[in-house]
């Protein structure tokens, strides 16, 4: 006989990288390390119901999103369960009904996978806790459910820490590590803990190539080398800029990245190119004005077209106008997202499940 439905649920947000994971090698470990910006309103939320079954069963799951059943996203959270469940003492013989949805339309060319995997894996974690009938200590609970996400999608792992995070080894932060994300926003300067992001929806469609796929085309990319130590120096400045709260200096390397991250798409072989005409357009734009009028607003580009608009909280009233006259023309059906740092996952304590 099968026992009792119990539920555990958490909401969790994207990321931005300052600095990119582009490049990996064995189980999902970066070849170089990145950080990032935790975002407040673009999120998942994950809600799992379990139900105990009998010894032999194994782990086995439904999975819905947004109600639907979807095949792609149902393989692909099968090949995490498989390759996580062993980490975990409690989760054998479990039947898991996942429930998940997205704060921002799935179509919106916004990249899912690290609220997704990170939501997921807080799941995980919460129903592993629950059947040891033993309390983890926070710290700790969050290190395994970065851990967990890592497996699931890189960046995931650094979704679960407030404002700022860091994953990969650092030769002057002794804690950081290749297998899960460490806290950073506890040290940066408070005008990065209200950092403004405003996600410009250039094109909505599927990526022509995953992100999965790009960091296979890195093994061959001639830059490569190069690249890693790169983004290791410029990490080490990042890190003092963002204590010392310098916005020049953090933005220019924020765009310096997101321009890096796309000449190695281009340099790969076969070569891509992610970003649209507006995203080139948008990019001078920005440009332009931050020339003109000397106010701190810079971009960043996912691996994708969508530009990211970075700028400080105080600003907001001044620039509002531009955005809405300048760039918001450039986006598709006059689109953007309104996001900004924020204070990383919650779980989520009422259900309204049938
Ligand atoms: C450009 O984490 O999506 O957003 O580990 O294969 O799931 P997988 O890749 P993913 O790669 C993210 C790439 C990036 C840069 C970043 O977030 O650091």
């Amino acid at each position: 006989m099968n026992i009792v439905n119990e539920i555990a649920g958490w909401q969790s947000p994207s990321n931005l990288a300052i600095i990119k994971y582009w490049g990996k090698y064995g189980n999902q470990l970066p070849q170089n390390p990145s950080l990032s910006i935790t975002l407040s309103h673009s999120f998942t939320e994950t809600i799992i119901e379990y139900t105990q079954m009998e010894k032999g069963h194994g782990l086995t799951s439904d999975f819905y999103f947004e109600d639907q059943k979807l095949p792609a996203f149902k393989t692909r959270i099968d090949q995490f369960l498989s390759k996580v469940s062993g980490r975990f003492n409690h989760l054998n013989n479990l039947h898991l009904t996942i429930q998940s949805k997205n704060s921002f339309p799935h179509s919106s060319g916004i990249a899912s996978s690290a609220s997704a995997m990170s939501a997921l894996a807080l799941c995980l974690c919460t129903i592993d806790e629950a059947l040891s009938g033993s309390k983890t200590h926070y710290n700790d609970f969050l290190n395994k459910a970065s851990f967990i996400a890592r497996i699931g999608s890189g960046s995931a792992c650094r979704s679960v820490y407030p404002y700022a995070s860091i994953w990969g080894q650092i030769s002057t932060l002794p804690h950081s590590h290749q297998e899960y994300a460490i806290p950073f926003g506890d040290e940066i300067h408070p005008i990065f803990r209200t950092l403004n992001n405003d996600i410009l929806i250039v094109s909505s469609d599927q990526k022509s190539i995953s992100s999965t796929a790009g960091h296979e085309m890195m093994n061959n990319n001639p830059y490569a080398p190069v690249r890693y130590e790169q983004a290791r120096t410029k990490m080490d400045l990042l890190l003092n800029v963002m204590k010392e709260g310098d916005f020049f200096a953090f933005g220019n390397i924020a765009e310096n990245e997101a321009l890096t991250l796309h000449a190695l798409m281009m340099s790969s072989e076969p070569s891509y190119v992610l970003m649209k005409p507006e995203s080139l357009l948008l990019i001078q734009k920005i440009r332009t004005f931050r020339h003109d009028t000397g106010y701190p607003v810079f971009f960043s580009l996912d691996a994708g077209p969508n530009l990211h608009l970075l700028y400080p909280a105080d600003i907001s009233d001044s620039i509002k106008t531009w955005i809405h006259d300048e760039l918001l023309p450039l986006c598709q059906n006059n689109y953007l997202i309104h996001d900004k740092a924020g204070k990383g996952p919650s779980q989520i304590e009422e259900f309204s499940i049938e």
